[in-house]
Formats: C-alpha cells, structure tokens, sequence
C-alpha cells in the first residue's frame, strides 16, 4: 500500500523528488532522432533534499535533468543539483539586516542559454551559471550590475538577440527591467511603478512593447515565515501595461477582469497597432485551487468567484488559454477564451518572440500535449492517456524551416504511477511521435527547460 496518501502532493507520485545524481550513457531509443537534433535538452525543477519537505512545490532545490543527443543517437542522461548557497548550507534569503542574499535561492525553475552561457534561474534570484555537463559555475551578477532578482521567463528578441527580464522586489523597488545585450552584457535597468509587490511570473514583448501583467496575487509580510508569502488580494486590481521599449515612455495600464497568469504564451502587434498577448489563465477559483495544492496559503474563495457556488465548485486548478487585445486608441482591453480545456506551459517557436504566430503548444489535463492553430482557430491533441503526464514542450524548429511548425516538440514524459519517464520528441507539424529516449530513472514533474543546440 502506498504511504502517498499522507504527504503532500509535491513529494508524491510522479513529482516526488529523486534522492541522488546519477549517470547513465548509450540510452535507448525508440523510433529514429534526427541526424540534426544534435545538442542538449536541459529541465529544471524543484527537488528538496532527500527526507525534506520543501513545504512548497516551488520551494525545492533546482536540479536540471539534461539529455545528450548526437547523430541520431542518445549519449547520455545526468542529472545535477544547482549548487547554490542554499543547498550548500540553507543560507537565509532574507538576511537579519533586512537585505537579501539573491545567491541564497533555489535555482530552479527555468534553464537558458544566452551569450555562451547556460543560465539556472529563479524569480527572486541571481542567476546560476552551469557548464554543458551541468556543474555549477556559481551566480551571476552580471559584474555586479544585476540588483535585483531575475525573471525565470526572460525573452530574447529573436532579432536584435538581446534578453530582456525583470526583477521583482518584496519592499521596492517593486518592478524592474532589464536589457541585456546580444553578448551578454547589462545594458539597462528601469524602475517601473506599480502599486505594490505581487508575484510577477511572466512578461511579454512585442516589437516595440514590454507587456506588464500587474496581478492580484500580492505579497503578504505576515506570511514571509512560510514557504510563498503571496495571497489572492481582490482589492489590488488586476492590470496589463504595454511600456515602450525604446526611449522611456510611460506604461500604458488597461484594467482586466481579475485573474492570474503564470505564463504567456506570446505578445505582437497587430495591423491596428492594438497589442494582442496570449496566455494560460487561471480564474480566482481555479488560482485558489491550484495554489492550495502546491503549498500556498489560502484563507478563502476569491469574491469574483464566491458570488458564484456552481461555478467556485466546479473550478479546478486548471488554467485556459486566453487571448487579450489592448487598444491604445480606446483604452480598453478586450478578453476572450480561446478554449475551454485545462493547459499550462505554453511554448511557440522562439524565433517569432513578440512577433505574430500562428501556432502554441501546451501541455493539457488529461495527459496531452495540443497544438493550437490560432489562425483557424482549430486545436489538434497528442493525447498520451490520463496515467502520463507530460512537461512543457519545447519547440527546435527544422533546419531552414519553412512553416511555422517544422520542427520538433521535446518533453519529458513521466508514468503517474512513477513507472518511468522518458524524453519524447514529437513532429510538431501533425504530432506524430517521432522518437522516444528512454530515461534511465524517473524524472520528477518540473517547470521549464531548452533545447541547446551544439554551437
Ligand atoms: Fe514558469
């Protein structure tokens, strides 16, 4: 019988943590990878130390598990902690003279390449800089010029190859932006006002925008003891802005109705000038309940929702994809559903970041992965069955790709019973599946990762 039942979700099934490093070469494969997908597939995600309760699935220690791919072949699985200073010796984030040690962090929830470097990142922390075999260099200020925390959700302009991010802070500065050049290096920082501290997960940007999401979900100093001080607040609001990028104009700030929005799935302009972003909404109820099950503290039903018994009951912790356009010559925000089934992780290919696209992929409820044509409307599913679970599916388009959709969608795949995982690559133009790399051990569900091509 399993003693699941008594721990909490994130060291369960198929998201308990693994309790070692391990390596293993000469995996099996499935099915034919292409000679072309040669490089690195790298995720992070949470895993507390063996015997510890992180307390929140979003507060373990970041550990990147990393797939070799070569030639068709695939050389090697590792897996490796971030060695930050908080799994060295637990180092307090929060230090007693009320500064923050931004290397005291977790490290894990995104991995990234930019200018050379391979990048471990948590919201409210430095960076970690790992080598291609996935041991840690150490954290990166960027010579001292980085103040702040750095998003997990940078975007590199696929033109200019600049990153930009942003920092959140709990006492203020509550917001700001960051340029990094093409070759790495930072070349500007901006304060941006806002009314309080809330947690700012994503961002987006178009060809000559920032897209701000200013949230609901707020920071609580009465909660800071606990794992995620942040709370629902129906009094703060909830907000896009659409801040130029170039020269320093105000932020433009549209009301929405109120909702939370982890990640986007991409942001551009549209023929009008109007900026259209789309992303993986959660409702109050459904925040509620998702941040209930990770760990979070929640003392009630939103309002927006409890007015409502039906639907507060029947909301689950599931987030749909909308798609927002905001209208400078109006003011107003216009919202629409764009499906009703449950997503999260939503991806595009990279080389259209803030531009029009035509397709996202998510991971969806029920153990699949859908491809949505947002031209025709339409969605297509690779539906593994409700016992998998797949991650994010990251997008490597084709060599000299034509379409939009030529090219790969990489994800790792885990059994709910914690059988087994492997990294699937699926065609990304029908979902066909493509290859299976069986892993050598179960990889814990996680958050983010990429594809590292070699240079
Ligand atoms: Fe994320």
């Amino acid at each position: 019988m399993s003693t699941d039942t008594d721990r909490p979700l994130w060291l369960s099934g198929h998201m308990a943590p693994v309790p070692d490093e391990i390596d293993a070469v000469g995996l099996e494969v499935t099915g034919t990878l292409p000679d072309e997908l040669t490089g690195r597939y790298f995720r992070n995600g949470p895993n507390p130390l063996p015997g510890n309760d992180s307390g929140h699935w979003f507060t373990g220690h970041g550990m990147i598990h990393g797939v070799r791919l070569n030639g068709g072949r695939a050389e090697w699985y590792r897996n490796r902690w971030v060695r930050t200073k908080k799994l060295a010796d637990n180092s307090p984030f929060l230090r007693d003279d009320l500064t923050f040690d931004r290397a005291a962090v977790h490290a894990n929830t995104h991995v990234i390449p930019h200018a050379g470097k391979i990048l471990a990142l948590v919201e409210v922390g430095f960076p970690y800089e790992m080598t291609p075999e996935l041991e840690t260099v150490g954290p990166c200020d960027f010579g001292g010029r980085l103040t702040t925390g750095m998003t997990a959700h940078p975007k590199q302009d696929p033109v200019t190859g600049e990153l930009l991010f942003f920092g959140y802070g709990f006492m203020g500065p509550y917001l700001t932006y960051h340029r990094l050049s093409a070759d790495g290096e930072l070349v500007e920082s901006r304060d941006i006002d806002v009314p309080g501290p809330t947690m700012m997960h994503d961002f987006a940007i178009t060809e000559n925008h920032v897209v701000w999401m200013d949230l609901p979900v707020v920071f609580d100093l009465e909660l800071v003891n606990g794992s995620m001080p942040f709370r629902w607040d129906d009094g703060y609001g909830a907000r896009l802005g659409v801040m130029p990028r170039h020269g320093d104009g105000p932020v433009r700030w549209f009301d929405i109705d109120p909702c939370y929005v982890f990640h986007v799935g991409n942001a551009h302009e549209d023929e009008q000038g109007r900026v259209v972003l789309d992303g993986a909404r959660y409702s109050p109820a459904a925040f509620t309940a998702i941040w209930s099950e990770t760990g979070g503290p929640v003392s009630e039903v939103p309002a927006a929702d409890a007015k409502d018994p039906a639907t507060a009951a029947a909301s689950t912790g599931s987030a749909r994809l909308h798609r927002w356009t905001l209208d400078p010559a109006t003011g107003k925000a216009t919202e629409e559903a764009l499906d009703d089934r449950g997503v999260e992780f939503p991806t595009h290919d990279d080389t259209r970041t803030g531009h029009r696209h035509r397709y996202l992929y998510t991971e969806a409820d029920g153990g699949a992965i859908v491809k949505y044509d947002l031209r025709t409307g339409s969605s297509t599913a690779l539906e593994l069955g409700a016992d998998m679970a797949p991650g994010e599916a990251v997008f490597v388009p084709a060599e000299g790709a034509r379409a939009e959709d030529e090219g790969w969608l990489m994800t790792i795949v885990s059994d709910r019973a914690g059988k087994g995982s492997e990294l699937l690559v699926v065609n990304a133009a029908d979902l066909s599946r493509t290859a299976s790399v069986r892993l050598p051990r179960r990889v814990p569900a996680g958050f983010h990762g990429s594809w590292i091509p070699d240079a």
